[in-house]
């Protein structure tokens, strides 16, 4: 896809590199019992395919949908579940796994409504954290890439439901 309003910030390459790292940790972190990922639709479906086969020990897959933004760029603010989880969590270490940590409104809301369904851990794999937006506190344990404020699409990030399978993270330029 070749388009002027796209700069690679994170190439193909990089991401699975540093995939490959994360799982690596999250294996050493969790030796035993079962691991049960939750991936945040739509944007973090790519990540976690590629999380989940960097692991080396056996895991299980739900998915949840959140809503936040609308169409554009920022943040409405008002989150909403589209789709819930199948399964229960009660005693399951859990580890929720999001494409972007931004404002935090989104995973702090997801801990807080989580929390209650008595799992017995929860942690946050994030691909990207932009800090210098951060509204809510958010302890996300395993980040792969920290970003400066711009607006980014691809690797399953998207702008208005665009730009999900470009395989490198881009900034949009004239986005904001
Ligand atoms: P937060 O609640 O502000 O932390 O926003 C989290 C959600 O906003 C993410 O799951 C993304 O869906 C979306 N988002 C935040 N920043 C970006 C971006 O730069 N590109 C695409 N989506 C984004
Ligand atoms: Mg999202």
């Amino acid at each position: 896809m070749v388009d002027p309003k796209l700069r690679v910030l994170i190439s193909a390459e990089k991401i699975q590199i540093r995939i490959r790292e994360l799982g690596a940790q999250i294996s050493r972190d969790y030796p035993t019992g079962q691991l049960q990922l939750i991936c945040i639709l739509k944007g973090a479906c790519f990540f976690l395919t590629d999380l989940a086969r960097a692991m080396q020990r056996d895991v299980s897959i739900d998915f949840m949908g959140i809503s936040t933004y609308g169409k554009g760029t920022s943040s409405s603010g008002e989150v909403k579940v589209t789709k819930d989880l199948d399964i229960s969590l009660e005693g399951a270490d859990v580890l929720i796994v999001e494409d972007i940590v931004d404002t935090g409104v989104t995973l702090n809301y997801l801990m807080h409504l989580l929390d209650q369904r008595k799992p017995h851990s929860i942690r946050i794999a994030a691909l990207l954290d932009k800090p210098e937006r951060r509204l809510r506190p958010i302890h996300v344990n395993y980040v792969g890439f920290q970003i400066p404020d711009e607006f980014v699409v691809g690797y399953g990030l998207d702008y208005a439901e665009k730009y999900r399978n470009l395989d490198d993270i881009c900034v949009l330029d004239g986005s904001s």
